[in-house]
This record gives structure tokens, C-alpha cells and sequence, in this order.
């Protein structure tokens, strides 16, 4: 039929990501967890004292360890600010002013607050004493006379926690109304004014999976639902496609804001099985920050961009402080500032402007604790990091995020799986810059195809098929299978005909036509090379190409690798063979 020929004038381009950002609610924005942990109330539950318009699901932050602290055991349990959280809390490692979020902590007049009183057993004038000294101390640089210097953030990454990924409302507590602000007398303390909250409501209605639930858990299922949807196939790649070594970007969004710094780190997938998915395997692989900025983005209901503002980020390491956790990791302060009077409720102004976007400070649960600005995005925002991949991992991996606390004994975690790809094992030369626009050889889909180490089967293929001289005056959109998914359907091609297997794989071709993966678009049909039409399908933010016969035989093949441009066209990778209809 055709022939490939090697006379072409373009260089390969490679732009691996398929999936676009998707602002959700949660704490951890992008990568995007799994539905039950980004949505625990569908939408369809309401949370007493929480109730905000604009929260859909107020619960999917507060994926978190409750009770924690540098030195420590994990208890569930609030500890009166300024207090010690146990014995044995470690001194700060912190070493400046600007490393904290909340540098002031006492204004004056704070004293005749309630929860400032509370320390001080009622005791006024010892109260503003004592808080006066500590906070010229703090001014001074020393960092250890904070009243928040026994929690998480002031050690960075050594509070203990009991799931990587978090617990729904911060612990698994046997009383439902612990959740609101701990256990014992958390209740009765909190509601006097005086004690810490936890939740600061009780879990709501309706919410699946319950409060006290493992975020591990909630991976778990993730994991058997797709082997069993997958009824013995092996199973498609995640909707988040990373490639090793590549930049790529991580975002957060904050309900409540205590201040304090974060970091994202992987794990092996594999390692939920065997009981070691645990702090020492995510601090052992964490993901260094790409570049020294961090980007504040706010969208319309629409999703458009209203605000996009860059801004230096703060990075806490080894280099800055007396030591973090793991040993020679980065860390980065929150990038929005809480709001400067902690005490009074009323926002007044931001605790810092170095390291922040001009203008948006403060939490955004109550409209008195944040700016204007803040206030007019509220929860459609996120902060975004560029992060690199670690070279040479090549599989399923647990992102977590975690979030250590400056004001309570809290650390946020919240999970997403990822897929990733090691460029050695993708189509092309994994090189995915324009820079050597000028290097004039350009490969042809034969190159390519045949010179790729997992893509031995379609290469043999097109050999098989007898391409005539027209293949290369024409141009081409071409979705390959790597070669995972011809063996997942060797035992469907096998029998079949030469012309049949033929005309399957002129199904994986669209003639006239340069489709980038801008251009397929959810729900529409494609028609293809040999007369039949393949659909785009769209699942959460991964993008499937399904032929008629994949209903029948296999689950639609995943778009796992998009726009590598060859001569006289554009490839993407898929996961599966697609199938056109049998007769
Ligand atoms: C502080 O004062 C309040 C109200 O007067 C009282 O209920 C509370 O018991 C006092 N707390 C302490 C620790 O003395
Ligand atoms: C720093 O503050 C702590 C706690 O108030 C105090 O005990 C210590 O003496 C101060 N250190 C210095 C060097 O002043
Ligand atoms: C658990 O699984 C991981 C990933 O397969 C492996 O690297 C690790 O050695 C296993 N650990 C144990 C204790 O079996
Ligand atoms: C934000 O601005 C940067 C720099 O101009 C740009 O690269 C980026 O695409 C913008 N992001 C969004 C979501 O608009
Ligand atoms: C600390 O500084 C050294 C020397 O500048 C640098 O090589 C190293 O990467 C820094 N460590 C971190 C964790 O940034
Ligand atoms: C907050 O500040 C405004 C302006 O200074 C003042 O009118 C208001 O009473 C304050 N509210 C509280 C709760 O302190
Ligand atoms: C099918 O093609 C293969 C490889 O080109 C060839 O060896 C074989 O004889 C063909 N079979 C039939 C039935 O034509």
C-alpha cells in the first residue's frame, strides 16, 4: 500500500503531558488524588460551623495527622497554644525571623482575648508580660521564644504522622464529637473560647468515606476498583502522565492558614502492598523544587486565569537552619501570609510581604481573616511549584504532600497517583525542547517507531504492511501502540488474517491530517484510514482513543504520550490497540 520514506525536513518535538490542570478544592490541587479523597462529600454534604458558599466539599482538607509535634508520639490531641506538646519536643531548627509565617504572635490588647488569657490562668498583667518578652525575642531572632515554637514547621518534616497520606479529620477518634476539637475535655474548652480546634465542626452527613478513614486506604481501593474494572487486563496508565527527569508542577490550596512550609515526595505505588508505605519510603525519594519561584493563580468559574502573579519563594534546607528532615531536602514556606493579628479576628494585614503575591493574605474560611483581594477569589486559587521527576523511575508512584503546621500541632497530607514514564522507554528520543530547531534532520515515522526500544511490535508491523510511495506525500496522524499493549492483545490478533490484522492497524491512522492533542477533542469522532471512525473519550483528565471493537475485546487504550511529530505528521502513544468494529 505505502511506502516511508526518510526524506523529510522536521525535528521530533515531544510535549509528554496530556493532562491539564484541574483546580479542585483540595488541599493538594495537582496531581489530583483519588475521587473519594478530593470529594469525600460528592458535593452533597454540609458541615456545621464550615458552611461556606463557595467550599463544595469543605472535608477535603482535612486530610491531616491531629496532635504531632517534633520529638513527639502522636495523640489526636490539641494542646492549649503556647504550651508544650509533650516532654520531649525538640528545640527549633528554624534559625530566622523570615523562615516563619507568623513572626508576630501579640499585639497589644491580645491579653484581654480569651485564648491568649487561657496560658496565663486569667492572669492579665502576666500575660502581657510575658507575651512581650517572648516577642521581642522572637524579633530578636530568637526563634525558640515563639508560643508556636513546639509544632510541626519549627523542625521541619520530624513530626510524626500516622498515615503518609493523611486521616479524614485528623485522627480515627471513637467519639464523633472529637473531631470537632479533640478529645476530653477539647469540647468543652474550645466552646468556652479557650481550647484549639481540630475541625472545628463534626464530620458531616453522608460523607464516604468516613471520618478516622487511612488516605492509604482510600488508595487501596483506588487500586483493587481499577484491577477489578480491568477484569484480568493489565490496567491502564494513571491520568497523570509524568516523565522522568522532566519539570513538571505541583499546587496546593489552603482552606485554613497556619502557616508554616511544605514539600512533595514519592513513593512506589508497590510499596502500599507490602506495608512499607510509610514516611521513610516518601522521604527517601522527595522532589526538588525546579525553580526558586512559586506562582499565585486564581481562575474564574469558567476556568480562566483572573490572576497570575509570580513571586520569590522561600526555601528552607540544611544550608538555612540547624537541620531539616530528610537530611539535604528542600522545603518551601506557604506562600500566602496569614494575616497579622492572630488573636482578634480581624485582618488587619499580612504577616510578611518578602516570599508572597502582593495583596492575597490571610485564610479563607471567614471573610475577617483575609485581604480584599483574597476574599475576591476565594477557594478558586492555588499556588503552584515547579518540581523536577527523579531520573530513571519508571512505574506507578504515590505523590504525597505534606504540609507542616507553624501555629498547631498539625501535619497536612494529602496523595495522588501518578504514572510515570522513563523517557529510555518511550517513543522517540525523549527529547522534549525546540532548542536545536536548526539541526535541519527530521525523522520519519519509521525512525522513530524502529528505533525505540518498547515499540518492537508496531515497528514490525508497519515493515509487515507494504506502504507505497504515496505515505510520504501525504500527511499523517498516527495513535501507536506500545508494545504492553500488543501483547495485552496478542491473543486477539493472533488468529486473524493478514488483511484483518491490516486493516486494524490502518485504524491507528488518520490521513490529510495533523491532529495535535489540542485538537481531539472529547466526544468526537475521528475518522480513520481504513473507512471506520475511533472516539475520543474524557474520564477525569485522562483522554482515551476507543475504536467500536474495544468494547468488545479491551478497555479503551489511554492517550499516554501525545504530540511527537514526525515528517510529515504527529504521533501519540496509546496503551492499547484500538479495534474497529468486527463484523
Ligand atoms: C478564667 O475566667 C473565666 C471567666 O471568668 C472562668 O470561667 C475560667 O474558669 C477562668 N480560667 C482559669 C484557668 O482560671
Ligand atoms: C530565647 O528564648 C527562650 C524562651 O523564652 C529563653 O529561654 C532563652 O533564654 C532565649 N535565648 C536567648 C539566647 O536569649
Ligand atoms: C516492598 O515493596 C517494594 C516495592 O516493590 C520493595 O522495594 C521493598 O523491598 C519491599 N519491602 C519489603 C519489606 O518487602
Ligand atoms: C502565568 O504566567 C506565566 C508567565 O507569564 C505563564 O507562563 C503561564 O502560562 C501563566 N499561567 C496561567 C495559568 O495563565
Ligand atoms: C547547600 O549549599 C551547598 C553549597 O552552596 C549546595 O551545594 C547544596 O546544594 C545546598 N543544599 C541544599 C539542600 O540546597
Ligand atoms: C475590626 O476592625 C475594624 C476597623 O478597625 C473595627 O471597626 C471592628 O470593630 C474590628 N472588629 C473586631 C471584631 O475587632
Ligand atoms: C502474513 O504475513 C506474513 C509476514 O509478511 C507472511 O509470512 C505470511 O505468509 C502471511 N500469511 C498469509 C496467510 O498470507
Amino acid at each position: 500500500m505505502m511506502k516511508f520514506s526518510n526524506a523529510c525536513l522536521l525535528r521530533i518535538t515531544i510535549t509528554s503531558s496530556v493532562v491539564l490542570s484541574v483546580l479542585g478544592h483540595g488541599r493538594l490541587v495537582y496531581p489530583e488524588g483519588p475521587e473519594r479523597m478530593t470529594t469525600p462529600c460528592h458535593g452533597e454534604c454540609v458541615v456545621g460551623n464550615l458552611v461556606d458558599s463557595n467550599v463544595v466539599d469543605p472535608y477535603n482538607f482535612n486530610w491531616f495527622t491531629s496532635g504531632t509535634a517534633p520529638g513527639c508520639t502522636a495523640n489526636g490531641q490539641n494542646t492549649p497554644i503556647g504550651g508544650k506538646f509533650c516532654e520531649e519536643v525538640m528545640q527549633p531548627t528554624l534559625k530566622s525571623l523570615d523562615q516563619l509565617s507568623n513572626p508576630t504572635f501579640y499585639r497589644d490588647g491580645d491579653c484581654e482575648n480569651s485564648i491568649a488569657m487561657y496560658l496565663y490562668k486569667n492572669d492579665t498583667k502576666e500575660c502581657a508580660k510575658d507575651m512581650q518578652y517572648r516577642q521581642t525575642e522572637v524579633y530578636k531572632g530568637n526563634i525558640s521564644a515563639s508560643i508556636y515554637a513546639s509544632n510541626p514547621w519549627f523542625v521541619p518534616g520530624t513530626a510524626p504522622l500516622v498515615d503518609s497520606c493523611g486521616v479524614l479529620g485528623g485522627w480515627k477518634y471513637s467519639n464523633a464529637r472529637d473531631y470537632i476539637a479533640g478529645p476530653g475535655d477539647g469540647f468543652y474548652l474550645e466552646s468556652h473560647g479557650e481550647g484549639g480546634v481540630v475541625n472545628g465542626a463534626m464530620p458531616p452527613k453522608n460523607m464516604d468515606p468516613p471520618a478516622g478513614t487511612l488516605g492509604s486506604t482510600v488508595l487501596s481501593w483506588e487500586v483493587n476498583m481499577r484491577m477489578q474494572n480491568a477484569q484480568g487486563d493489565s490496567v491502564a496508565a494513571y491520568p497523570t502522565v509524568w516523565t522522568s527527569g522532566e519539570t513538571v508542577e505541583g499546587s496546593y490550596s489552603l482552606y485554613a492558614n497556619h502557616g508554616g512550609g511544605h514539600q512533595y515526595r514519592l513513593c512506589p505505588l508497590d510499596n502500599l502492598i507490602n506495608n512499607t508505605f510509610d514516611e521513610t519510603c516518601f522521604q527517601a525519594m522527595v522532589m526538588e523544587f525546579a525553580s526558586d519561584n512559586s506562582l499565585f493563580i486564581a481562575t474564574s468559574d469558567d476556568g480562566t486565569t483572573t490572576v497570575n502573579i509570580t513571586f520569590d519563594a522561600m526555601d528552607i534546607n540544611d544550608n538555612n537552619t540547624d537541620g531539616v528532615m530528610p537530611k539535604g531536602s528542600t522545603w518551601r514556606k506557604l506562600g500566602i501570609p496569614p494575616c497579622i493579628n492572630a488573636f482578634t479576628g480581624n485582618c488587619t494585614g499580612p504577616q510578611f510581604t518578602d516570599h508572597a503575591p502582593p495583596g492575597y493574605y490571610g485564610s479563607y474560611f471567614d471573610v475577617a481573616v483575609k485581604s480584599p483581594d483574597f476574599e475576591a477569589v476565594t477557594n478558586r486559587w492555588k499556588v503552584v511549584d515547579e518540581l523536577k521527576v527523579p531520573e530513571g523511575l519508571n512505574g506507578d508512584y504515590v505523590v504525597s504532600w505534606r504540609w507542616d503546621s507553624e501555629q498547631t500541632p498539625q501535619v497536612w497530607t494529602q496523595c495522588a497517583i501518578v504514572t510515570i514514564v522513563d523517557p529510555e522507554n518511550m517513543l522517540g528520543d525523549g527529547d522534549s525542547g525546540d532548542n536545536d530547531k536548526d539541526n535541519d534532520k527530521c525523522e520519519s515515522l519509521n525512525d522513530i517507531v524502529c528505533g525505540s526500544q518498547d515499540f518492537i511490535l508496531f515497528c514490525d508491523a508497519l515493515k509487515a504492511a507494504k506502504l507505497d510511495s504515496s505515505f510520504d506525500k501525504e500527511t499523517w496522524t498516527f495513535f501507536i501502540p506500545n508494545d504492553d499493549a500488543f501483547e495485552k492483545a496478542g491473543e486477539i490478533l493472533e488468529p486473524l488474517s493478514n488483511d484483518t490484522v491490516n486493516n486494524i492497524l490502518m485504524f491507528h491512522a488518520v490521513p490529510g491530517k495533523i491532529l495535535n492533542s489540542d485538537d481531539l477533542k472529547c466526544g468526537e469522532k475521528i475518522e480513520m484510514f481504513n473507512g471506520d471512525s475511533s472516539r475520543t473519550k474524557c474520564i477525569n483528565s485522562a483522554m482515551y482513543q476507543n475504536g467500536a471493537g474495544n468494547t468488545q475485546f479491551l478497555s479503551s487504550p489511554q492517550i499516554i504520550q501525545t504530540d511527537i511529530k514526525f515528517c510529515n505528521g504527529v504521533a501519540h502513544v496509546v496503551d492499547g490497540v484500538m479495534f474497529p468494529k468486527f463484523s
